[in-house]
């Protein structure tokens, strides 16, 4: 190859041919998962291990030339993509993909960044433990990105965010050097915990190449509730008699609008699940209890209350595995049929509990005013309150809207200024990639903003690490 650049050149001596891909085979690592966004760049670099991973950031310093990592590609923020300009490298985890070994007794394992999600929960389960962090992407998305974006998901209410389920890491920093923080102590009060810093950091301070993980004993029994209600101002008067008598039991607690299960529908009308479409919400739950135990007494207790009230309209309780899986096959298939059905900005807002239905009638009241050709499809993960906030414009009413760049502003700041109104924040559990760079700007306080450039000039002073994502210019 004449032109290709020397760096190239140089990765391909040290990686050998099945750790870089160029041109036509590197199609898949340039555009994100959305087909929103697509990037280019000199080449991709598939490094299989630390020490590769170290020399291709080596390189990379050598011949100044910035590094967008990527894990599994299933940012929903434009985080994992390259940039327009060319002249980087995508630097993929996916062939760093060893788990190492599962602890029974020490309650951890060790895995490379490039592992699915999937296998790591598997791998715990074969030894009858738990790795709870599991969210839609968990077939595909890699425990990479899972910890430099803080994943969230389903179970952030019991289990918390992965930043809760990191005990150590190894990260490659963008000079080549390797930080082996790889411990799984439970307590460490030895100085600043590092290990933080890269958590959440989307890949602007370097490259996380392996983790240490929390486990937990397996749950032995799942049981599912599907709850169906009529009045968002009834959320906490439902949720709040629920948790009080389930406590740590609860695993998963997520709200569904009836106007989403109308979306899904429509794309998947074979879909075979226990939901209406129309007006109104759902509550589901999973609530974990012994093999033995029995839940249906206290479960009747609570929500027989609640129906006396006049709150709840329908319950329904999945105890077979074929139950539960018919109950929560609906919401994963959301984000699928949100690509399918439109043009969707989905607002991944966290908003305090008490100021969830507040938030929801006030958006809906806006949404309802300035933007009427929209739909307002909402799945969240209300027991942290998390909210997955969709405003969503049908393919052909979409594609009648005139100026389309002007619209999905204004919804966005229409909603986002809510949220920070009520103290809520405009990115929950997906990130900021590129697509929230600008509310970074706006909604971040002044000071966080220095504080985290200050990190960044430390960590990254030649700027070269996932550029233009996170972190907005510095004009300080
Ligand atoms: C979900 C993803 C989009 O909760 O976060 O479905
Ligand atoms: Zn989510």
């Amino acid at each position: 190859m004449v032109d290709e650049h020397p760096l190239v050149s140089e990765i391909r001596a040290r990686l050998g041919a099945k750790g870089v891909r160029a041109g036509s085979d590197a199609e898949g690592y340039l555009e994100d998962f959305w087909g929103r966004a697509r990037g280019q760049a000199l080449c991709v670099a598939l490094p299989a291990s630390t020490e590769e991973v170290s020399a291709v950031l080596g390189l990379c310093h050598r011949h100044q030339v910035a590094v967008f990592p990527q894990g599994g590609n299933t940012s929903t923020c434009l985080g994992a993509v390259p940039d327009g300009s060319g002249q980087s490298i995508v630097l993929g985890l996916g062939r760093m993909n060893r788990i190492h070994g599962v602890d029974p007794v020490d309650y951890s394992l060790v895995a490379e960044a490039g592992c699915i999600l999937a296998d790591i929960q598997q791998a715990a389960a074969a030894e009858g433990l738990l790795f709870p962090l599991s969210l839609g992407a968990e077939g595909s998305c890699q425990i990479g990105g899972n910890v430099s974006t803080n994943a969230g998901g389903t179970a952030v209410l019991r289990y918390g965010n992965t930043r809760d389920l990191v005990l150590g890491l190894e990260a490659v920093l963008p000079d080549g050097r390797v930080w082996n923080g790889l411990r799984t102590l439970r307590k460490n009060n030895t100085g600043y915990d590092l290990k933080h810093l890269f958590i959440g950091a989307e890949g602007t301070l370097g490259v996380i190449t392996q983790v240490a993980l929390k486990l937990f004993p397996a749950l032995e029994r799942l049981t599912t509730v599907l709850v169906s209600f009529d009045d968002i101002a009834h959320l906490s008067a439902l949720t709040g008699p629920l948790r009080r008598a389930f406590d740590t039991a609860i695993i998963a607690m997520e709200l569904i609008s009836a106007s989403e299960v109308g979306i899904v529908k429509a794309i998947y009308p074979d879909l075979n699940v226990p939901y209406a479409a129309g007006e109104g919400w759902y509550l589901l739950l999973d609530i974990a209890h012994g093999r033995e135990g029995d839940i249906t007494d206290t479960l009747q207790g609570v929500l027989g209350e609640a129906i006396e009230q006049g709150y709840l309209s329908d319950v329904l309780i999945g105890a077979s595995e074929a139950q539960r899986e018919a109950i929560w096959k609906l919401r994963h298939t959301v984000t699928e049929a949100h690509k399918q059905y439109g043009m969707g900005m989905s607002h991944d807002v966290a908003i305090p509990l008490a100021a969830i239905p507040g938030f929801i009638q006030a958006a809906g009241a806006l949404v309802a005013r300035q933007f009427p050709q929209a739909e307002v499809a909402l799945v969240g993960h209300v027991g942290d309150g998390n909210l997955h906030y969709n405003v969503m414009f049908e393919k052909t009413v979409w594609a009648a809207i005139g100026d389309q760049a002007a619209t999905r502003k204004a919804v966005y700041k229409a909603i986002y200024d809510l949220a920070a109104s009520l103290g809520g924040t405009f990115s929950a559990e997906h990130g900021v990639g590129a697509l929230h760079v600008a509310e970074m700007g706006t909604y971040k306080p002044a000071l966080e903003l220095e504080l985290m450039h200050g990190i960044k000039a430390l960590l990254d002073p030649g700027q070269r690490m996932n550029p233009g994502r996170v972190l907005p210019p510095w004009v300080g």
